[in-house]
């Protein structure tokens, strides 16, 4: 297999603590990367460079392992940016919007939903990303979550089903046969397609019991679990999604002191996601609360056409760190290694020794400057192992 030297790297990421600098990000500076077409083989100062077949010089720029973003939604049709409108004039958001994506997704036929669903990839992947985690949840029938799974699977790394993101329209008189669909025949038949499930456990959408329900199903046909909470109110799916050992709770937006203590002594990351805060006007949760208590926090672009369209993982980071309170380490780490942490993947999110080849050259000297230089597109070009 081809080795490959990436030379003069002004500082690299690592995110392996035994590496470079000592802290949790593992920065090395004057750095060089060895890798072949799967994985990483080498990395330390320029100066102790071992030979390789390829070299590239990148001239003192600095180079992250790729994005890892463990919660998105880009597969839809259509767009909802008159909601958006309406919002920023006042309007809160309540989920209702949905219910237009879930009609637009619908009538799509698949080559147009494969070509605007790709776009949206497309975009996250230049924008660093090399591993994409993506639900279903815009057709909520056996059949279209089949189809929308299907093309997960085609576009994305991670694959999670999300039958119960609400009770559709042909439901509305019925929610308790929605419940018993999403968790016995959708489930079945959708289950050999997904490695995880969600539920969207809110007000307006779905209870507790209802989530506990669907995602125990989940679980006895072998899926991990993962958990919408907390996005519109506090109704106690916090304390769900640690009670189910979620692999990662999402939002946390309105969050008590009770459950950043439950949060801090369970294995259940804290996705938070600022896009959607960003988007709905609503408050941003502090990230600096769930650290200091010593939770695992991770970050997602969350990108839907209602909450956050957002494709840029460096758009996120900046958020983070100016309206989340974290230290720009802090997010750089949640938004590779916090990413894989919420995906129970140790194989992405670093660059130690066996980690696959998942990175980005940034075009700065510092990986600062994602957070520094907001809006500017600052990944000069983004690698992915063969998979
Ligand atoms: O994560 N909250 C539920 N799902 C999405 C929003 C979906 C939509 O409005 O279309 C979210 O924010
Ligand atoms: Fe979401």
């Amino acid at each position: 297999m081809t080795t490959r030297i990436i030379r003069h790297i002004g500082e690299l990421i690592t995110n392996d603590p035994n590496m470079g600098d000592g802290t949790k990000v593992g920065r090395i500076t004057d750095a060089a990367l060895v890798v072949d077409d799967a994985r990483v083989l080498w990395s330390g100062p320029d100066r102790n460079a071992p030979a390789a077949d390829e070299m590239i010089d990148v001239g003192g720029a600095a180079v992250i392992p790729g994005f890892v973003d463990p919660h998105t939604h880009v597969i839809f049709a259509g767009e909802r940016s008159d909601e958006f409108e309406a919002r920023m004039a006042g309007v809160a958001y309540d989920g209702g919007g949905i219910a237009r994506t879930v009609a637009a997704t619908r009538a799509a036929n698949i080559g147009d939903l494969r070509e605007q669903s790709s776009a949206r990839v497309d975009d996250l992947r230049t924008g660093g990303v090399t591993t994409v985690e993506i639900k279903s949840g815009y057709e909520l029938t056996v059949a279209g979550e089949l189809r929308l799974l299907a093309l997960a699977r085609e576009l994305g790394d991670e694959v999670t089903f999300l039958g119960a993101h609400v009770v559709p329209e042909e439901f509305r008189h019925d929610r308790d046969g929605y419940v018993a669909l999403v968790a016995g025949p959708m489930l079945e038949a959708c289950a050999s397609r997904a490695t995880w499930a969600d539920v969207f456990c809110d007000q307006g959408a779905f209870s507790v019991d209802e989530a506990r329900h669907i995602l125990s199903s989940a679980r006895q046909l072998g899926l991990g679990l993962r958990l919408h909470a907390n996005q519109l109110a506090d109704i106690g799916a916090i304390a769900l999604a640690v009670e189910m050992d979620c692999a990662s709770v999402d939002h946390c937006t309105h969050v008590r002191d009770h459950d950043v203590e439950r949060l801090a002594s369970s294995l259940t990351v804290v996705t938070l996601l600022p896009g959607a805060e960003f988007s709905t006007r609503s408050p941003y949760p502090s990230a600096r609360r769930f650290l200091d208590a010593g939770a695992c926090v991770a970050l997602a672009t969350d990108c839907n056409p209602g909450t956050s369209y957002v494709t840029s993982m460096a758009f996120v980071v900046a958020l983070a760190v100016r309206e989340m309170g974290m230290s720009v380490d802090e997010a750089l780490w949640a938004s590779t290694r916090g990413g894989a942490t919420a995906l129970r993947r140790d194989d992405i999110g670093h660059l130690s020794v066996g980690a696959r080849a998942d990175f980005a050259v940034l075009d700065a000297p510092r990986a600062a400057h994602l957070a520094y230089r907001p809006g500017s597109s600052l990944v000069a070009s983004t690698y992915r192992a063969r998979r």
